[in-house]
């Protein structure tokens, strides 16, 4: 269960499926809060369309249900990402990190940017890299947007894979080798870096 949606497993129409269900905040005026949640909900299943378009595995989509603020998609089996690279042997980790760091390029030429690129929103199903939860996202040419999400993903190696952060630099090299302007987005992250502050955009 996270800050703001409720995860449930559960059967529907005979297949495998998650409910991502938007928990309502008490705190806002009532039809504010609905309109605001049915907004949000419609960018994450848009945005998730769009990665769709752009070559990326996303869950499949079955249903969006705004009276019920919530989107019924495919369940992923397997592992998140960040289990996953601790645990895998350093040649499989390796090879993980070059698809997050391809992953990380389409989207961006795309345009998407995710919001919340960390390895616990990457679901590891055999040898595929499913994205998941895009609640945060925007469609944005901005290089500023796209290196906060390349930050966020640097931070998530320093912080949760702190003892093999080494691999980033697999990312990084196969982020730069499918996107042409990725260069120019890992530049931008050091200037946010010695800025020493950022803005998640919500
Ligand atoms: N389609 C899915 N299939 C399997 N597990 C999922 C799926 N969507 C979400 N999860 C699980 O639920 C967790 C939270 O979902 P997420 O969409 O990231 O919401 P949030 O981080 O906003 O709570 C994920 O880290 C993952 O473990
Ligand atoms: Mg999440």
């Amino acid at each position: 269960m996270g800050a703001e949606a409720r995860l449930d497993s559960a059967t529907w129409l005979g297949r495998d499926v998650v409910f991502k269900q938007r928990v309502v905040k008490g705190y806002r005026h009532r039809a504010l809060d609905e309109s605001l949640q049915a907004a949000r909900i419609k960018n994450e299943v848009r945005l998730m369309l769009e990665a769709r378009k752009a070559g990326i595995a996303v869950p499949i989509i079955y249903s969006v249900d705004l009276p019920e603020n919530r989107i019924v998609m495919e369940e992923i089996p397997g592992t998140r990402v960040k289990d996953a690279l601790e645990e895998l042997p350093k040649d499989q980790a390796e090879m993980v990190c070059r698809q997050i760091g391809d992953i990380a390029a389409r989207l961006h030429m795309s345009d998407i940017v995710h919001g919340d690129l960390t390895t616990s929103n990457m679901l590891l199903d055999g040898d595929r890299i499913v994205v998941i939860d895009f609640s945060l996202g925007s469609k944005t040419s901005e290089l500023e947007d796209k290196g906060v999400d390349m930050h966020l993903l640097e931070e998530a190696f320093h912080s949760a894979h702190y003892r093999r952060s080494e691999l980033y630099e697999a990312v990084k090299d196969s982020y730069v080798k499918t996107y042409p302007g990725g260069a120019e987005v890992l530049k931008k992250v050091r200037e946010i870096e010695k800025r020493g502050r950022y803005t998640r955009k919500e």
